[in-house]
């Protein structure tokens, strides 16, 4: 047996043994006795009597062994010309400083602080200052408009918000603070302090009383700074709202000591990224790939992170991603397909790369969406490192499916991600609940308990976090990716099985666009549906049906709900495209027959269900869609 049989079967034959061994990878200020709590199934809970501090665990320990003055994070932003550097001791300071004047405004361990910034190592370092005093942050992509803004403020009642003057996109300032008062407005929790970072690029107006910038703050702070204080390994660290297949985002709840335990150990198993590292994950703070991959994981592991703001095309140009690697030397780069398309695209023959020395390179991560064979291909051709898949969702934190290039590297399979992650027991099993078949399709389960790291629950309702996830079937976790496992242990992830869209690496929920189309006075009846696009992966397309005797010019009508979606939702929707049709396909007992409407536009035609109300329906529609 390989390393990676044998770990993968320790983890599953004995899973108590193989957690309390990972667990020497943390500094526990009270280390565990017992591992795992499973006395309330389905809710299992791991490391119940330890007591940690996570930004102990990123940060103060390296400085303590003696990597003070080793950069921890890298910001480089094409978009406004800062290459800036943060060693491990200036962090430990920044950190403190703002965990201080988190604590000075009245924060204490279990409040929430809202976190709404652009790509900016102020992003980290309030999320790090929370974890110093326990407090628990809810970090807010940065494209979400003021409505979902609110309903996540409203979801995490956060006592301060942390947000910036503006964001910069390359073709446009992103005024961030008129979006924060507008969500602060509209949201009935309302926070005691708004800390608000002035950008040179723009600076916003204060709300007296109730905001400070991020410089007054960090002067209170530094005067006292605060330490790290010990938390429950079950306390929660962060909130991560994620789409779900209704409008109302889910709360994924990450603790403290899972958490820790299971990023630092993907670090050196998953990814072969040890201290002294540098890796470089090209996303956003608020996406998972960001909170794990961008903050916690690299510093966990006495790594460098570089923080990117900027994009793969266009800042200045395809060579982007190749200038970042060879400025900051990047041993590991971690991305999704979505931003390789894009190069593609602009730079077919990478001419560009040739300007460049990525030597430095030694693999490229993929995850967030499928990563097609072409993508694969051209990557691992122009590159010259391996190309790892890994597969894993907001509510795993961590890979449940990859190549364990620390561990053992295992030969790639085109197509597939690899093969579960040891402590991810991955079952794909059928509408019966019976376990398929090798090379069989059907529903991708994980066995319960979920190994540390994964999500506790959803924030405040656990009612919601066992109907969406553990009913199902009864003992697993659902995961709502369908796919299946190869007579090699391979698996093969197909895609969602519910209404969940995944547009450029960003996971979107149709059922959020459908609610603001169906608030438009003229529309009856709408859908949106994820259809294929060959450079973003998917994109939504809405299909509405007017109210009966209602006139309206379709163009106009198109054009005023593809701006209420990016009003109401964000300009990240990416919803660009609306048809007007007479009527949508349906089940006898109502359901819209979604999966059938993108079957057509992706391939001219599909299987008609036979749960179908009228099978004309979707002649109608068939030349009306595409
Ligand atoms: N703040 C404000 N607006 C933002 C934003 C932010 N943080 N991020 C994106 N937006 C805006 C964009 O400006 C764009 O607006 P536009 O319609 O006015 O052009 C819109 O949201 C859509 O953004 P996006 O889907 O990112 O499209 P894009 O054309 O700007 O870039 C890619 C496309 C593929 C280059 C980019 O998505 C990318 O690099 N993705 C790969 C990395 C990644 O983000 N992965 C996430 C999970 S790993
Ligand atoms: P998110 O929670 O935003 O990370 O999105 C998770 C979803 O993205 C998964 O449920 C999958 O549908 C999709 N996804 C993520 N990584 C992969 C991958 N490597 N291959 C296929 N789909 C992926």
């Amino acid at each position: 047996m390989g390393a990676y049989e044998q770990t993968y079967a320790r983890s599953i034959d004995d899973p108590e043994g193989f957690w309390r061994d990972a667990a020497g990878l943390v500094d526990w200020i009270k280390p565990p006795k017992q591992i795992l709590d499973d006395s309330r199934p389905p809710f299992y809970r791991w490391y119940p009597d330890a007591t940690l501090n996570t930004c102990y665990n990123a940060l103060d320990r390296h400085v303590v062994a003696g990597r003070a003055d080793q950069p921890a994070i890298v910001h480089d932003s094409p978009v406004t010309g800062d290459v800036r550097t943060l060693t491990y001791a200036e962090m430990v300071e920044h950190v403190a400083a703002f965990a201080g004047a988190l604590r000075r405004l009245g924060v204490e361990k279990g409040d929430r602080v809202l976190i709404y910034l652009p790509m900016v190592p102020e992003a980290a370092i309030a999320m790090l200052a929370c974890a110093r005093i326990g407090a628990v942050h809810a970090v807010v992509f940065g494209g979400f408009a003021p409505a979902e803004l609110a309903v996540r403020i409203d979801d995490s009642r956060p006592k301060v918000i942390v947000s910036a003057s503006c964001g910069v996109e390359p073709a446009r300032v992103v005024e961030y603070k008129p979006m924060l008062d507008e969500a602060i407005e509209l949201a009935e929790s309302k926070p005691t302090a708004c800390v608000i970072l002035q950008r040179p690029q723009l600076e916003a107006d204060l709300v007296e009383g109730r905001d400070l910038t991020y410089a007054a703050a960090m002067e209170i702070g530094r005067a006292d700074p605060a330490g790290c204080v010990a938390v429950a390994a079950t306390d929660p660290l962060y909130v991560l709202h994620t789409s779900g297949t209704t409008g109302k985002p889910k709360g994924i709840v990450r603790d403290n000591g899972g958490h820790a335990v299971a990023l630092t150990w993907s670090m050196a198993n998953i990814y072969d990224v040890g201290p002294g590292h540098v890796m470089w994950a090209a996303s956003d703070v608020g996406w998972v790939v960001g909170h794990s991959y961008i903050v916690y994981a690299p510093l966990f592991a006495g790594a460098t992170t570089i923080m990117y703001e900027g994009k793969p095309v266009g800042t200045p140009d395809a060579g982007a991603f190749w200038r970042v690697i060879a400025q900051h030397d990047v041993d590991v780069l971690f991305t999704a397909p979505t931003a390789f398309r894009a190069i593609k695209k602009v730079d077919p023959d990478a001419l560009l790369l040739a300007e460049h020395d990525t030597s430095s390179l030694r693999t490229l991560f993929l995850a967030g969406e499928r990563l097609d064979p072409d993508t694969y291909e051209w990557a691992s051709r122009i590159l010259g490192v391996p190309v790892v898949d890994n597969w894993w969702q907001t509510e795993t934190g961590w890979p449940i499916v990859a190549n364990p290039r620390g561990l053992e590297p295992l030969p790639l399979k085109p197509g597939s991600p690899s093969v579960r992650v040891p402590g991810y027991d991955v079952r794909i099993l059928d509408d019966r609940g019976e376990e398929a078949p090798a090379a069989t399709e059907g529903a991708i389960c994980i066995k319960l308990p979920l190994p540390p790291g994964t999500l506790a629950t959803l924030w405040g309702d656990d009612d919601r976090y066992v109907a969406s996830y553990l009913s199902a079937y009864d003992g697993y976790y659902l995961s709502g990716d369908g796919g299946m496992i190869d007579e090699d242990g391979y698996v093969f992830v197909m895609g969602r099985t519910d209404d969940v869209i995944n547009v450029a690496g960003h996971r979107l929920s149709t059922g959020s666009m459908e609610a603001v189309l169906a608030e438009h006075p003229a529309v009856a009846e709408c859908a949106v549906v994820g259809v294929s696009d060959q450079l973003k992966g998917q994109e939504p397309r809405g299909y509405v049906v007017l109210k009966s005797g209602v006139e309206v010019d379709d163009e106009v009508l198109a054009a005023e709900l593809v701006a209420s979606v990016r009003s109401k939702i964000g300009a990240v929707a990416a919803f660009k495209r609306v048809t007007v049709v007479p009527a949508l396909p349906k089940t006898r007992s109502g359901k819209i027959l979604r999966r059938s409407m993108r079957d057509i536009v992706d391939t001219g035609s599909t299987k008609v269900p036979s749960t179908i109300e009228d099978p004309t329906v979707l002649d109608t529609l068939t030349p009306l869609l595409r």
